[in-house]
């Protein structure tokens, strides 16, 4: 099923952020474009703004006087919504309310021709829900850009229960034609990326809440030791505290209160206190001229540290009677009850590029041979935090509940794995897609993690998924 051709125009219905960046998109691909807006004159100055948007490209050098002034050409600013009669595709950004996204489509289904399709860019609301009343439901689909559109490469087309796969093929290779990468997904809460996004936030809360790390601490961890590009609640300072919050809510209220998805009560109290993030001036961290930025907690090797010759960051080894090795969720302090000798144990992380490393010992461990841990460490311009005896420790226990997410989502045929992970590095730019992390550091040592954060805290929100589980068993009787 090819893509809309490029004869047909489109129609944009809500010319706010996500509509004037989706037009470009559109009209960079050849298609004539209509914005239609209910503000008054919303849609004029959506294309005023497009074109500012177009004088500065031009100005950075990436495209011509005459493609900019082309792509401009090709915008409309509609005045009433019959405007759109003409269009093959009508893409829906309007305010995310499901009334009154219905009504506008049942009045666009009396204004296009009935082989039109129709999309929405809804991000939370129920695509199956949304093309309920319309007369040819199978003709609607969920067409999912990311903010802004015009540079996030992902594209969720999103099948609810009445869409035709002839819809979800032709969006899908609508928005490969414009230039994105489109991932098919099953309407359900969160879709791909808002749902397997959601231990990023949930796990880092939780391990402050638990007194695990510090903000800064677990931020230059995700950060450095995995290759995340912002930290967690750096990221969330930069959403808002107010509109992350009402995803996690709204996440787990769809899922009925799954504890997977449990919202922190550390995050309502910065609500509470106005403390919204980068928009207030506060949120974890302060912003403004005068704001100093935590450091994360570092430790240095004493002088006396020896590097450990022949031992790598991220290998096992046992040195002076110490066990070295690497988390699969078990505690230092159990191991070196099972193993009958002290045990340091690493958090998990990016050997390729990582400039810190967490880690944990057991109470046995002495000072003297931390700090032996701690110069190989820095040899290998590694920064050394030390952790709290944890189960999973930060990097690994957060990798391990968003692999589990990914698994869970593919369980329910919401997307093929392959999809969850180019969603996860596209949407939201993880360093790598969940799943194939979690092949890369083995299952088994993921599955173990979580069925031991599981046992020691007794909390269902820990319960690997059958996916997982099962994938294990594949590997071991292959
Ligand atoms: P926005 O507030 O910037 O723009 C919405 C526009 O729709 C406004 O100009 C408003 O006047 C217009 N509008 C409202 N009701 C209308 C109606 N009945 N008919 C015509 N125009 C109408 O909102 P934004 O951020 O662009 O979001 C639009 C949609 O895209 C929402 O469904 C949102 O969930 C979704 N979305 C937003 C993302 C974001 O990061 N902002 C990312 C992905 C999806």
């Amino acid at each position: 099923m090819g893509p809309l051709e490029k004869t047909q125009s489109v129609g944009i219905v809500g010319a706010g952020t996500m509509g004037s960046g989706i037009a470009q998109l559109a009209a960079r691909a050849g298609h004539r474009v209509v914005l239609f807006d209910v503000g008054e004159g919303a849609s004029v100055s959506a294309k005023k703004r497009i074109e500012k948007e177009q004088e500065g490209l031009v100005a950075r050098g990436k495209f011509t006087r005459e493609e900019a002034g082309a792509l401009v050409a090709l915008v409309a600013a509609g005045d009433t919504i019959g405007d759109l009669a003409g269009c093959g595709l009508v893409i829906e950004a309007i305010v995310e309310d499901l009334d009154v996204k219905r009504r506008l489509f049942a009045a666009l289904e009396d204004i296009v021709s009935p082989e039109a399709l129709l999309a929405t860019n809804t991000s939370s609301i129920s695509v199956t829900a949304i093309a309920r009343d319309l007369k040819i439901p199978q003709r609607l689909a969920g067409m999912h850009f990311f903010n802004p559109a015009t540079i996030m490469k992902l594209v969720e087309v999103v099948s609810g229960l009445s869409t035709a796969t002839e819809t979800a093929e032709r969006i899908f290779a609508t928005a490969e034609a414009w230039g994105k990468t489109a991932v098919h997904a099953k309407s359900t809460p969160g879709f791909i990326v808002n749902r397997v996004a959601r231990p990023f936030y949930g796990e880092a809360l939780r391990l402050c809440e638990e007194q695990v790390a510090d903000p800064a601490t677990i931020d230059a961890l995700m950060k450095e030791a995995a290759g995340f590009r912002m930290g967690p609640f750096e990221l969330m300072d930069l959403i808002g505290h107010d509109v992350n919050h009402a995803v996690n809510m709204s996440v787990f209220g769809a899922y009925y209160q799954d504890p997977r998805f449990r919202p922190s009560n550390l995050q309502l109290e910065l609500i509470n206190a106005g403390r919204l993030g980068r928009k207030s001036g506060r949120g974890f961290y302060e912003y403004g001229e005068q704001a100093v930025r935590p450091m994360p907690l570092s430790m240095q090797a004493g002088p006396d540290g020896r590097p450990l010759e022949g031992f790598l960051p991220g290998s096992t080894c046992e040195v002076d009677g110490v066990w070295i090795g690497n988390t699969d969720g078990r505690t230092a302090h159990r191991l070196s009850a099972e193993l009958g000798r002290p045990v340091i144990l690493s958090d998990l992380i990016e050997l390729q590029n990582a400039t810190r490393c967490g880690f944990t010992a057991s109470a046995d461990v002495a000072p003297a041979q931390i700090d032996r841990f701690v110069a190989t460490l820095e040899r290998h311009e590694i920064r050394a935090t030390q952790l709290p005896d944890w189960p999973g420790l930060v990097v690994m226990r957060t990798v391990a509940m968003l692999a589990n997410e990914g698994f869970e989502t593919v369980l329910q045929g919401v997307a093929e794995e392959a999809a969850v992970d180019i969603a996860m590095r596209l949407g939201v730019n993880y360093p790598r897609g969940p799943i194939g992390w979690a092949k890369k550091i083995g299952l088994d040592r993921v599955l173990a993690t979580l069925d031991e954060i599981h046992r020691l805290t007794g909390d269902p929100r820990y319960r690997a998924s059958l996916a997982l589980r099962q994938a294990v068993d594949d590997v071991y009787t292959m």
